[in-house]
């Protein structure tokens, strides 16, 4: 069977095809046929060497979705035939985050899904809903379910509140998705006023061009009339968070998710948390709980992912390229014939 290798070329590692034997699923594991995998800007990050040595000949990609082609013994919960998707963190089925999970975290510390099988423990695979194509269900274990975990497991999401959402990227454009289902107001930014326009066709009820309009927390404040939103899905780390935090309202909640403008201090104070009586949650994916809890309310709303491209198995470095460019709107996926 093929099968993706991160290889070192000069600084960084590119997908390479590697030719490996079919696993066979062994006592409690589960063997996909994978059908669909979706990129995430952490495999950037992976690739660009920051997990160390290990890379080389790493797997890429956590994200991906198949049909159950065989299973080991003693394994229960599912047959051959059945559509699952792997969940990010093999070993986080429930409860509080541990330390000790960082090391079943696909395409990452442990091998990921851009080949044609995987085996895996039957813990570590979920059933998608029905309505979901492969490709949309491989969109979902890591982007959905941190939008998940940040605005409804640990914002607690109401009604009525404000989220905003940074950029168009994979974990907004779910944020989006899962606030507007909810009936709450969302804000995004984005650097494309194109993409802006495709936000609100989800919904979106206002949109800042962040390129256009620098200081783009002053422009939130007016937009909520000087109250502030009460979360905000802040993808962007130091460079963002000052303003994330002056767009903030009195008791509101960040969730502290993303590195794109890098893994520094943060270039601001952060202070305001403390004069609006606000709460910050670190978010990192979440739990096979929670991934089932999303996969209900999408099947309920009948969600789809946003796709913004197809990429053939064979172009996966093609579609790395591509979502480094940040051209995307939504998810980016590499479907496996
Ligand atoms: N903690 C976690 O569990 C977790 C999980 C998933 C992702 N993340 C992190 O969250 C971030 C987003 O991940 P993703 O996979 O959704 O990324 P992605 O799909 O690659 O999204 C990138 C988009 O973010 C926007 N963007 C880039 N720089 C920005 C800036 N300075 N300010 C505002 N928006 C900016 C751009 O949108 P426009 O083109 O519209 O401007 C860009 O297209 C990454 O840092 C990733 O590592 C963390």
């Amino acid at each position: 069977m093929r099968q993706y290798q991160l290889h070192k070329q000069g600084e960084a590692y590119v997908p390479v095809i590697t030719e490996q034997p079919k696993p066979v699923p062994g006592p409690g594991q589960v063997l996909v046929r994978v059908r669909a995998c979706s990129l995430n800007y952490r495999d950037l990050i992976v690739a660009r060497g920051r997990f160390g040595d290990k890379t080389q000949g790493r797997v890429p990609l956590s994200d991906g979705a198949g049909e159950v082609e065989a299973v080991g013994g003693g394994v229960t919960r599912f047959k051959p035939g059945d559509r699952v998707a792997a969940c990010f963190f093999q070993d986080w089925i429930d409860g509080p985050f541990e330390m000790r999970y960082h090391g079943s975290a696909l395409g990452g510390e442990a091998p990921g899904m851009l080949a044609e099988y995987v085996a895996l423990p039957e813990q570590g695979w979920i059933k998608f809903p029905e309505h979901l194509s492969f490709q949309e269900a491989a969109c979902l274990p890591c982007a959905a379910v941190t939008a998940w975990q940040a605005l409804v497991v640990r914002g607690a999401l109401a009604a009525g509140e404000t989220v905003l959402a940074l950029g168009t990227g994979g974990v907004s454009i779910f944020a989006l998705q899962f606030a507007v289902a909810l009936g709450a107001r969302v804000i995004v930014t984005s650097s494309s006023d194109a993409k802006l326009e495709r936000a609100r066709g989800l919904g979106a009820w206002e949109g800042v061009n962040y390129q256009r309009t620098p200081d783009w927390d002053k422009e939130v404040w007016r937009l909520t009339d000087k109250r502030g939103v009460d979360h905000v899905v802040e993808v962007g780390g130091p460079g963002t968070l000052e303003k994330s935090l002056a767009s903030l309202a009195a008791g509101g909640h960040v969730a502290l998710i993303g590195v794109l403008t890098g893994f520094g201090a943060p270039t601001g104070s952060l202070f305001p948390l403390v004069t609006k009586n606000a709460r910050m949650n670190g978010i990192y994916v979440g739990s096979r709980a929670h991934f089932e809890a999303m996969n209900q309310f999408i099947a309920e709303r009948r969600l789809r992912p946003v796709i913004d491209r197809v990429f053939p198995f064979e172009q996966a470095a093609e579609a790395y390229r591509y979502q480094q460019s940040g051209g995307h709107f939504g998810k980016i996926v590499v479907e496996i014939p």
